[in-house]
């Protein structure tokens, strides 16, 4: 394990660049869910169509720019862009860091009715090592905590938080930076007091299994849910007061030896997203760099321009790196919403 190395590559995922904040673009779904984003679109999902929506992303002039880092699907990573470069190195190319979801996907668990485990540890360190060998520099594993009623359990918490700190510790010695996604569901009719105290508790145990595995702060860039209230709650809340939620959630739960902290968008709308992660970064300064690892919130007009055809590729590039340009700016605080109209 090369501890300088590994810090300053989870420091440049959410490196500045001009006046903005580069970001991660979350390309890893697996074809079931890119499936159904596909179908919303009327695309049939298969190898090809999945592989060239993913090229329109990866040859976008956002790589390099405002996209720091990219996290593939395992399919992905082994595709290459039409003219026979690889994806992996088209992204390098760009200047852009590799990298790859290495989680199984979740399970449930039995006698806890709507809560699940995230499997994928079995054979974890030779994948690393296969994958770190292919040109990957980070990887990714999502832990999925679902608000319900009496959930989550404490029994969720720990089996995931364990299992994200057993992940991050074999990313480590295999050279590669782990982002460690623990994302409490929008899901939901809870409050945003609820979501409050529902990822407090989540984080608290994420840090407190991290230190257990002696995990190496540094090298790790965290990828949480904002505080934001449940989809099915009648009220929803400003941007102040997600940030002002959301930043307590992270100066009481995330030690600043952390270098990033990358939000995940968990089902909020593109410029909802990006309204947010301004608010957070307009309360700084912070002692973390604040960015995205947004997939739907920097994908969904991009793949509804695109539609399948290959006539409609260059504006769905052009409305991509739209996106890329408002979240790099709200990772700084430079956001407004005027800026959206003059894309
Ligand atoms: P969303 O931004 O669409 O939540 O996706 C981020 C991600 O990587 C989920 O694992």
């Amino acid at each position: 394990m090369d501890r300088d190395r590994l810090a300053s590559l989870a420091a440049a995922l959410g490196a500045r660049k001009g006046g903005a904040r580069q970001g991660l673009l979350a390309a890893d779904e697996s074809p079931g869910t890119i499936g159904k984003r596909f179908e919303a679109a009327g695309v049939a999902c298969t190898p090809e169509s999945r592989r060239a929506y993913r090229e329109i992303l990866l040859r976008s002039e956002a790589l390099g720019a405002q996209i720091s880092g990219v996290i593939l699907h395992d399919e992905t990573i082994r595709q290459t862009a039409a003219d026979g470069e690889s994806f992996v190195a088209a992204i390098a190319r760009a200047g852009a860091i590799p990298g790859v979801k290495v989680d199984r996907g979740v399970t449930p668990l039995p006698g806890f009715p709507g809560e699940s485990a995230t499997e994928g540890l079995d054979g974890l360190a030779a994948r690393l090592a296969e994958y770190r060998a292919m040109g990957a520099r980070f990887a990714k594993w999502r832990a999925v905590i679902d608000v319900g009623m009496g959930a989550p359990s404490d029994h969720c918490l720990n089996a995931n938080a364990q299992a994200l700190a057993r992940y991050a510790a074999h990313c480590h010695a295999a050279d590669l930076v782990p982002i460690v996604e623990p994302e409490v569901l929008m899901d939901g009719d809870h409050d945003l007091a609820h979501c409050y105290a529902v990822s407090k508790r989540t984080l608290n145990r994420v840090f407190a299994e991290l230190h257990e595995a002696r995990v190496f702060l540094e090298g790790v860039v965290l990828k949480p849910n904002m505080v934001v209230p449940g989809l099915k709650n009648p009220r929803s809340a400003q941007p102040e007061e997600t940030a002002r939620a959301t930043l307590r959630l992270l100066r009481t739960c995330v030690p600043v030896a952390v270098p990033t902290i990358a939000f995940l968008s968990g089902g909020q709308g593109e410029v909802e997203a990006s309204a947010n992660l301004d608010a957070i970064n307009r309360l700084g300064p912070l002692p973390w760099a604040v960015t995205f690892s947004f997939g739907r919130a920097l994908q969904e007009s991009a793949q509804k321009t695109w539609a399948g055809k290959a006539e409609n590729a260059a504006q769905a590039q052009r409305v991509f790196a739209h996106r890329a340009r408002m979240n790099a700016l709200a990772a700084a605080g430079r956001w407004e919403a005027a800026f959206e109209t003059r894309a």
